[in-house]
């Protein structure tokens, strides 16, 4: 039987309307605007198409949204003495680094840099710390989309078999952290994992983090698992573009009880869960009750 297709794109519409809410209630009741900085260096297309996406949903849900664009030459003293002035401005409560930097800027450095209190990417060192002890942190955007999809499908994943295919920081890592915290059985499975397709076939779980297209079949997909992917790959087929996932569409789906296509799967949840971030970093800042909903 066909999968169920989880549609992201729904979800992240429901998500950004409850962000909406809460930004109209802070505004109302405390006279707070929540406010997002993202600063983008050089020119990399797909940081642009991404950055623009995020400007325009910031203020769609009445966010003040700021763009700091620099030079793809940009000293990394530079960079630190604006990240430098966002910690410090009051009407900042979320800040953002695009990723990836050009070669000469430490990427360590510069997200460390940033306040983990405003770290709305959930990269800085202490929010990494916090969420692998079970801690309030800023978590990781696309892997808390990722979790808020699976517990709207299951209810409770306690005690289900989930494998993670990918061991990034910013997806691989967080995501397992967050399956754990939810009780979950967690494997990582890379690059280097022996019998990857007996791991994966254990899976009532799987989410597929690695950016290879459509690299895992629906022979590796026990039959009922959900299947999570979170690749957005662009290839050429027949002569034309094509974004496609890291999971094989067509044989998995066959095979899956639930899957996330590409596009409209976890792609839409992450902005989405960026706009959450503002909203809790700020209700945060300001002592406020967190909205729910919208955290792990
Ligand atoms: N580049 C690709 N994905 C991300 C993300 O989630 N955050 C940042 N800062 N950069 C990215």
């Amino acid at each position: 039987m066909a999968a169920t297709v989880i549609d992201g794109k729904a979800f992240a519409v429901r998500i950004r309307e409850k962000v909406a809410g809460h930004v109209a209630r802070l505004k109302e009741e405390h006279g707070i605007t929540p406010g997002l900085a993202v600063v983008l260096v050089g020119e990399d297309p797909a940081s642009q198409v991404y950055v623009r996406s995020k400007g325009k949903q910031t203020a769609e849900v009445g966010m003040k949204s700021v763009e700091h664009k620099l030079d793809v030459d940009t000293a990394e003293a530079d960079l630190l003495a604006l990240i430098d002035q966002l910690n410090n401005d009051p009407e900042i409560h979320g800040i953002l680094v695009q990723l990836p930097l050009p070669k000469h800027l430490d990427e360590d450095l510069v997200i460390n840099a940033i306040s983990p209190a405003k770290d709305v990417d959930g990269f800085h060192i202490s929010n990494v710390g916090l969420l692998s002890t079970g801690q309030k942190s800023m978590v990781p955007c696309t892997p808390l989309g990722c979790l808020m999809m699976l517990r709207d499908h299951h209810g409770s994943l306690s005690g289900l078999n989930a494998v993670v295919i990918g061991r990034s920081n910013i997806v691989g890592k967080p995501m397992a952290q967050l399956l754990l915290g939810d009780s979950c059985t967690v494997t990582i499975a890379h690059s280097r994992t022996k019998d990857i397709a007996d791991v994966v076939r254990r899976a009532d779980i799987v989410i597929a983090a690695v950016g290879r297209p459509e690299m895992v079949p629906g022979d590796w997909i026990k039959p009922g698992a959900t299947v999570i992917d979170v690749g957005i790959n662009r290839i050429e087929r027949d002569g034309k573009n094509k974004l496609v996932g890291d999971v094989d569409y067509a044989s998995v789906s066959e095979v899956a009880g639930a899957i996330t296509p590409v596009p409209g799967g976890v792609g839409p949840m992450t902005i989405a869960c960026l706009l959450a971030n503002t909203v809790t970093a700020c209700a945060r800042a300001n002592g406020l009750s967190e909205p729910e909903g919208l955290t792990a």
